[in-house]
């Protein structure tokens, strides 16, 4: 028998019913994006790989170690054929669009977004696969259309809170900093390089071949031996320019006027070259690890990068793959089972299991009820159904005598407890149970 052919290493299936979820948050994105007057813009999956050397740079990872890329030979085998790729990402290619058909000429701030998959040859585990999916978009034109101006960076995060807000996410940090420009960035660079040549043979190999090809890139190293270092290395934020230090003011006035919560990380450096000024993400405590939901930033100098004529520009692209886990662990957290099966037993007995209840919702305990009609095994069968951990019996004895029979459901056992020690035997031995509480 022939081997089974199974998918990729770190690509998957998306099947119903999940594909649904995934066309709801397309659909909402769109909606949102309308809002904003952004319109949808489709490049090729594959691209020129000197696209991507030229714009997200040569030494990043991306780039330099997660291409899927080849050699195309159309013509004769004995000639050189062209190196083409399949895209990392969004930014270039929108550029590269922009660039080959002009669109400076059209009016005003062009305003774009997509949505599609992307590739990277990165180790897969829980939210980073090899073909994942992104929600982009990017704003970009000459100065003259405004294309530099700080409300343009807080309008884009403010569309982002808008989205999430949609979506129903609540809960996300928005990590915001400045990574200065052509301007300022040698003189950091210098002073960073320096500190780094004192200090380096103490870090991490990773941080070792970073401080020669990218020293921007240690600052985003997660050892935790190197932490100590590198918050004593110099900052961005003490280089930047006069102009730069007041655009990244003013995109914070604004974002404080409009609600836009956010922290300032002076070590948020994103991974690309093309990055100049505003660079920020949103993470998510449910996501663990993997905990960006998105990334995004000033490109000023991208256009010239790329050949083309000036055109600051900024943008972001969301992990599609990555804010459908949020919304499945947010569903999770809420859903969350009853801690307890709260069972009255025989006639009457509803009176006194709601007086119960309450007295136990009060105190934080997840309380589904049963009714004094079901039978004791029934009752039983239903809590564990529901997979509540305890169920508590409500009947006339236990009532009288304030001692309530309380049976932890997995393990099968049966206690005797007293009434007012009822919620904190119950939400004590919660195992696991919900932090949110
Ligand atoms: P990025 O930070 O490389 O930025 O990716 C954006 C988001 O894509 C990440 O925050 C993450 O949610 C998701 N992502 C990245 N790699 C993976 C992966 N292997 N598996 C699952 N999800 C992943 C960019 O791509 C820039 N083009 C964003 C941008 C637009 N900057 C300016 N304009």
């Amino acid at each position: 028998m022939p081997n089974l052919i199974k998918s990729v290493r770190g690509t998957r299936d998306l099947l119903p019913p999940d594909t649904e979820t995934w066309n709801s948050l397309d659909a909402i994105a769109r909606e949102v994006f309308g809002l904003y007057s952004f319109q949808e813009i489709r490049t090729p999956v594959i691209e020129d790989l000197q696209l991507f050397q030229r714009s997200v740079g040569e030494d990043t990872d991306v780039v330099g170690k997660e291409m899927f890329a080849w050699e195309d030979r159309t013509r004769a085998q004995s000639e050189k054929g062209q190196w083409l790729a399949l895209r990392p990402e969004n930014t270039a290619g929108v550029v590269r669009a922009y660039i080959e058909h002009k669109l400076w000429e059209r009016p005003g701030l062009q305003r774009f977004y997509y949505i599609g998959p992307q590739f990277r040859r990165e180790r897969p585990q829980k939210g980073r696969y090899r073909q994942f999916y992104q929600i982009g978009a990017e704003v970009i034109g000459p100065t003259s259309a405004g294309s530099e101006s700080p409300a343009v960076d807080a309008e884009v995060l403010e569309m982002l809170a808008m989205l999430l807000e949609r979506l129903g996410i609540q809960g996300w940090t928005l990590q915001l900093n400045s990574v200065g420009c052509a301007s300022d960035r040698p003189k950091y660079l210098e002073v960073l390089r320096a500190a780094l040549k004192d200090v380096v043979d103490k870090m991490c190999v990773d941080c070792q071949r970073r401080a020669v090809t990218n020293p921007l890139r240690v600052l985003d190293c997660k050892v935790p031996e190197d932490q100590p270092i590198i918050e004593k290395l110099p900052r961005q934020a003490d280089y930047l320019d006069e102009d730069c230090r007041r655009h990244f003011a003013e995109v914070q006035k604004i974002l404080t006027a409009v609600d836009v919560p956010f922290v300032l990380n002076h070590r948020l450096v994103r991974g690309f070259d093309y990055y100049t000024r505003t660079a920020f993400e949103f993470t998510h405590g449910l996501l663990g690890a993997q905990n960006a939901i998105l990334g995004g930033g000033r490109y000023d100098g991208l256009s010239e990068a790329l050949s083309g004529p000036p055109a600051p520009g900024i943008g972001f692209a969301i992990g599609e793959d990555r804010l459908v886990m949020t919304l499945q662990e947010i569903s999770k957290a809420a859903s969350k089972t009853p801690d307890v099966y709260v069972a009255p037993l025989g006639a009457g007995m509803n009176v006194a299991a709601a007086q119960l209840a309450r007295e136990l919702r009060r105190n934080g305990v997840i309380v589904t009820m049963g009714d004094e009609t079901f039978k004791l095994k029934k009752s039983l069968e239903t809590a564990s159904k529901l997979a509540a951990r305890f169920a508590l019996i409500v009947g006339e004895n236990e009532v009288n005598s304030g001692q309530f029979a309380l049976k932890n459901l997995a393990r099968g056992e049966q206690i005797s407890v007293a009434r007012a020690e009822l919620p904190s035997r119950i939400i004590g031995s919660s195992q696991g149970g919900s932090s949110l509480r």
